[in-house]
């Protein structure tokens, strides 16, 4: 061919190939090489179990153990994993690249578009501080340098062992993360079978259960806000034996995170189970650019040989050491103004209500929804929100005249915000209309007639400090702030982010976050309390700045016992506001004794949401009595080791206990759910956690004429435990509560 022609086929051949092919790299068959390092196990250990990362010589990690502690764990070296190599073994972070073809927690993609990437472990180190030691896995990508730091924090009196991940770019150029999960953990068992949570609103926290089969189940929230109102980022793992709450190897896990989140088990060719937890990908290809690191959150596990009940116990321990704000400290009763007055109140109105709470022994008063919105009056869901002024035609003295009040009366005052949301009729609406959630020329839907503002945006930031800020400067008597969030995201957009719309997700949270730091820095002792329509952000994301959550918007006692339960597998007694309501009940139309609805409130942190006007002097003489014998044990509710007795979706009855550390003191919740033989009008509940050797001194409370003819006597650890109580119950929604105390 002449000279001519080839420079003429080079041309052609330029326009017609697609531009990719033009640029490709030549490809070789050379390899980056991966230094050698030394085959070992790294122990991460608490004062009752091990989890083991065995080391290869490649540098490759994988989980070998996680449970009870098995002794030197040089012992793993060289063991076999047992893993199916046709499908290949996931190390202790698994990414998209390699042999593997399971599920991964790290996706990346590259700026040349490859997806690639193999961990290998450059170096770990321990440190120590205040009962946790850290280790921290280096971990590389050869090829494209990328670095992730396994963190394991392993607290260890509480036996949890908390987990994440920092993913940074050393590279020149950005790159997009395509899954980047908290954390993985590999177990090996005869069986897993899973607890996890299902609801909705007015439902929250229910109970599935289910034994996992090869393949893939997934926990999956993407409502953006209110991620927990239909399930929640936790579990509890029963390990080769069907669910327990006294025996058994058990797990339970929880991610620190209210946005979206992803958890999903994979049983796999080699019968592991590979468990991936964290942010859900969903909508949310993270770009992360050149320098930076991406630290994901905390994946909380704990292993317990007892069951769900040790597992929960530990969880709780940890929870009201770290888990929350204030975690275990003895927050008021309170009278909340929402199902006594919604809406429709004046100063006169409170000042009444708050006259009541004093004189029923309640500690705080709560001012709910409605308080607020001049040009658009807050009296009902349709306007207001944004527009954070008084209304002077409900309380024209002032916010500050209510709570000072509420304190010369002796008690704390409260308020209601939802700072994170928008009514279409307000001025905010109109003043700022690209700081609410949208997408370019779609409608923007409402839910409970509002619209969401765009937290990602710093400005809405500074908005949402702002209005938290000015509330609680109404007045300096305000003692506690309930921060409500009512709806979820739908068609979702930021204005701000404008073309990086994966940003959204992830940094609407870290928007919030970063208000709650602020909230926190400055009013490190107020109260809040963490509302989302009811339990929508039950998480240890948000409990790390909040005291309590609402797990609920249902009130009625017979529906309390299953979402309490339920939120007493991963939640610790101490955030758990619970409050006594009006009968019929306002979700349900149910109607039960006031005497069962202060049982039920009693075993969280008791509260009362009605008009006190509506009850009778007898009704008023019982809650006096609840609110007093209350205050005499609800340090245990607050404090004690939770040993769950009954379980309300088990049968007709439900129970449970606290007991103080020291085991000297105890407080036994019973109750009858369901009435249906006359003929066994009682039920053994069998005790937990006492001391068989004490004895110790029963006491009935709340009551006129006792229902347990061991009332006032007393009775040995062991006897509590094998005989236990028999309360006479002979009707449905009768309950009985026990102080014991060692002699
Ligand atoms: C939500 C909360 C309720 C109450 C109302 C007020 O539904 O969960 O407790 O505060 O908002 O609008």
């Amino acid at each position: 061919m002449k000279l001519k022609t080839i420079a003429l086929a080079v041309l052609i051949a330029a326009a017609v190939l697609p531009a990719q092919a033009r640029k490709a790299k030549k490809f070789t068959h050379e390899t980056v090489a991966i230094p050698a390092v030394e085959a070992r196990v790294i122990a991460v250990e608490t004062a009752g179990t091990q989890l083991l990362l065995q080391v290869d010589s490649r540098g490759e990690v994988r989980t070998v153990h996680y449970g009870a502690p098995v002794g030197d764990p040089a012992q793993f070296t060289d063991f076999f994993t047992g893993f199916n190599h046709n499908f290949g073994a996931p190390n202790a972070y698994p990414t998209v690249g390699g042999r593997f073809n399971g599920q991964e927690a790290l996706h990346v993609e590259y700026p040349d578009g490859s997806q690639n990437t193999e961990l290998y472990l450059t170096g770990s180190e321990v440190s120590s501080r205040e009962g946790i030691v850290t280790t921290t896995l280096h971990m590389k990508d050869y090829v494209t340098a990328l670095e992730v730091d396994l963190v394991y924090d392993a607290h260890q009196a509480e036996d949890v062992i908390a987990m994440h991940s920092v993913i940074r770019n050393p590279g020149k150029k950005p790159v997009r993360l395509r899954n980047f999960a908290s954390a993985s953990l590999n177990l090996a068992a005869d069986s897993f079978e899973l607890t996890h949570f299902y609801g909705g609103w007015a439902t929250e926290m229910q109970i599935d259960r289910e034994l996992l089969t090869h393949d893939t189940k997934v926990l999956e929230s993407r409502r953006g806000t209110q991620n927990t109102q239909g399930n929640n980022p936790s579990f509890v793992l029963s390990l080769g034996h069907p669910f327990s709450e006294t025996d058994g190897a058990t797990i339970a896990g929880a991610l620190a995170w209210s946005g979206n989140f992803r958890i999903s088990f994979e049983l796999d060719q080699s019968d592991r189970l590979n468990i991936v937890s964290g942010i859900s990908p969903f909508a949310s290809h993270y770009p992360l650019a050149a320098g930076k690191s991406f630290t994901t959150p905390e994946m909380i596990y704990t292993w317990s040989a007892d069951g769900a009940g040790g597992a929960s116990r530990n969880l709780h321990r940890w929870a009201r050491k770290w888990g929350v704000w204030n975690g275990g400290q003895v927050n008021p009763t309170l009278l909340n103004s929402w199902e006594g007055a919604y809406f429709n109140f004046t100063t006169e109105t409170l000042l009444r209500m708050i006259d009541d709470a004093a004189d029923m022994g309640l500690e705080m008063f709560v001012l709910d929804d409605g308080w607020f919105g001049m040009q658009h009056p807050r009296n009902s869901d349709n306007a207001g929100l944004g527009d954070w002024e008084l209304n002077t035609r409900k309380i024209p003295e002032g916010i500050d005249y209510v709570a000072s009040y509420a304190h010369s009366k002796g008690l704390k005052f409260g308020i209601w915000i939802e700072p994170e949301m928008v009514n279409p009729d307000s001025n905010l609406a109109q003043a700022h209309p690209d700081w609410v959630v949208q997408s370019p020329g779609r409608e923007i839907y409402q839910s409970r007639n509002q619209w969401i503002l765009d937290l990602s945006n710093p400005a809405v930031q500074d908005f949402v400090f702002g209005v938290f800020d000015r509330t609680v400067s109404l007045s300096p008597n305000i003692d506690y702030i309930k921060w409500d969030c009512n709806r979820r995201v739908m068609s979702f957009g930021s204005p701000y982010l404008g073309a990086e719309q994966d940003r959204f997700y992830v940094e609407y949270i870290q928007g919030l976050y970063s208000v709650c730091e602020r909230m926190r820095a400055k009013y490190p002792k107020l109260i809040v309390q963490c509302c989302s329509a009811g339990g929508s952000r039950v998480d240890y994301g948000a409990l790390r700045y909040f005291n309590e959550v609402w797990p609920s918007d249902n009130s009625d006692a017979i529906s309390r016992t299953r979402i309490q339960w339920g939120t007493s597998l991963i939640y610790p007694a101490c955030v758990m506001a619970a409050h006594v309501s009006a009968v019929p009940n306002h979700q349900t139309g149910n109607v039960t004794p006031l005497k069962f609805r202060f049982d039920v409130a009693a075993s969280g942190r008791l509260g009362m949401e009605l008009q006190p006007k509506a009850l009778s002097a007898e009704e008023r003489a019982l809650a006096d009595r609840c609110i007093s014998s209350y205050k005499g044990y609800r340090e245990l509710v607050f404090g004690g080791d939770l040993y769950r007795l009954a379980s309300p979706y088990d049968g007709d009855f439900y129970a449970l206990m606290y007991v103080s550390p020291d085991k000297r003191r105890a407080v036994v919740f019973c109750y009858c759910l369901r009435f249906q033989n006359c003929s066994i009008a009682t039920h053994p509940f069998l005790l937990q956690g006492l001391d068989p050797a004490l004895s110790y001194k029963v006491t009935e409370q709340n009551v006129d004429s006792s229902c347990w003819w061991g009332d006032g006597r007393s009775f040995t650890g062991a006897f509590l435990a094998g005989g236990g109580f028999n309360p006479a119950f002979e009707k449905a929604n009768t309950s009985a509560v026990f102080v014991l105390e060692a002699q």
